[in-house]
């Protein structure tokens, strides 16, 4: 299957069952009953405001206000809804089941494979809770992995999420089976930096993702990655996003067009080349694109050596070709290039300050201009980078009021 039958084949409408909740019209009260339920809906408010004054405190204050509605509520409604009722066996189970463990003996070619397989209806036949799949890129330790964990336990169980490790060859995590990171390394091939192989990587942390049929958005992240605000806000801008958020842009220099091959003619010319960062988020229809993928990705394979970077070029490129609609041409991920050079900023303990966190994740200033679903955003950005382990301190004391977890 080539990228464009994929795409195409792809409906982003009527996903995620139930995520839109029908308004109802309510019938016209009779005026009898009118007053005793105005006093209650007065009392209801009053107590709703003093426990939000209670239990939300300052973290409430900080929490940006998004362009979707109510950002903080949990669905624990339709969370019930994919729950087993009473042990008796779902009828779908067969094809909605996540795998046990993130492991597993499949070569590259069975895993691409298994994971290039979708539904050709596009409405699902079940209430379906989108999950987010949190993909880490790393050489080996995850020193940021207890911000991570406080942040993770904002989801309020395992429903919501589901997390994947690439790390070096026979590097081996080792987390208490409590925390989300406990197993969920998956077996992984040398990554060099600047090399195709880290967009096999790449594809390979996809591709374990999509075997797990609740995953509907796949974030790509580094073991400098820290996210910004409170799960709930994570997962509520990423599920609701009509785009996937990969970075592209047109840059006509020696980085940019001057990296183009010819031998990528005639699936790409070089005025369709793009440019992007690597930290890319995807919709599900796009990640299985990306995964069966036989078009463009073995031609990028031969001709995009150094110094062309298919982790800067690969999905820029063939995403805008095949699907531009359907990419927000801007990352989630916010980066420093600020101190020029061939690598962005890395920030220490003594970068980590309040003022710091308030100046990246204030609205407007370092989130820069954007928009969200075709409307101008106050949040652009939902994971930072890059921050040095000994960052790790200061982070997690001031998350609870600068993030709003922990
Ligand atoms: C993978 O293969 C090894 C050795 O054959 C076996 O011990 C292990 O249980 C297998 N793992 C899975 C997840 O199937
Ligand atoms: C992204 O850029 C493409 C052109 O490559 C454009 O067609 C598309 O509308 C842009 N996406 C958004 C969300 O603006």
């Amino acid at each position: 299957m080539s990228m464009a039958g994929g795409v195409a084949a792809a409906d982003i409408n009527g996903k995620d069952g139930g995520s839109n909740p029908t308004p109802t019209r309510a019938p016209p009260l009779k005026p009898k009953l009118l007053r005793p339920l105005l006093l209650l809906a007065v009392l209801a408010t009053g107590f709703l405001a003093v426990v939000v004054l209670l239990l939300g405190g300052s973290a409430y204050s900080v929490l940006p206000r998004l362009p979707v509605p109510n950002a903080a509520a949990l669905p624990s409604s339709r969370q019930r809804a994919v729950q087993q009722p009473c042990g008796k066996p779902r009828p779908l189970e067969r094809w909605t089941r996540a795998p046990a463990s993130a492991w597993h003996n499949m070569t590259d070619e069975e895993l691409l494979w298994a994971a290039s397989w979708r539904p050709a209806i596009g409405k699902y036949p079940y209430r379906r809770v989108p999950k987010v799949a949190f993909m880490f890129l790393t050489r080996g330790p995850l020193p940021l992995a207890p911000l991570w964990e406080r942040f993770f336990a904002g989801a309020g169980g395992k429903e919501l999420y589901s997390v994947y490790v690439h790390a070096t060859p026979g590097y081996r995590h080792d987390f208490p089976a409590a925390s989300p990171f406990h197993r969920r390394q998956v077996p992984s091939q040398v990554a060099r930096w600047g090399d195709t192989s880290m967009a096999d990587a790449e594809r390979r942390l996809v591709a374990n993702a999509l075997l797990d049929p609740g995953n509907q958005r796949f974030v790509l992240l580094s073991e400098s990655c820290v996210p910004l605000y409170g799960f709930p806000v994570v997962r509520h801008y990423l599920t609701r996003s009509r785009h996937s958020f990969v970075g592209a842009f047109d840059d006509p220099g020696p980085h940019g067009r001057g990296r183009y091959r010819a031998g990528l003619a005639p699936e790409v010319r070089r005025s369709q080349w793009r440019k992007g960062a690597q930290w890319f988020e995807l919709g599900r229809d796009l990640a299985v694109a990306f995964v069966a993928d036989e078009r463009y990705y073995p031609k990028f394979k031969e001709h995009c050596r150094a110094p062309c970077y298919m982790d800067e070029h690969y999905l820029p490129t063939v995403l805008s070709v095949e699907a531009p609609h359907r990419i927000a041409n801007r990352s989630v991920t916010w980066v420093d290039w600020s101190r020029g050079g061939a690598h962005p900023a890395t920030f220490g303990e003594r970068d980590v300050d309040e003022a710091f966190l308030r100046r990246i994740t204030a609205p407007g200033k370092a989130q820069g201009e954007c928009t969200y679903n075709g409307q101008p955003a106050d949040v652009c950005f939902l994971f930072a980078r890059k921050f040095a382990p000994n960052t790790l301190k200061p982070l997690l004391s001031l998350a609870p009021k600068m993030l709003g977890y922990g």
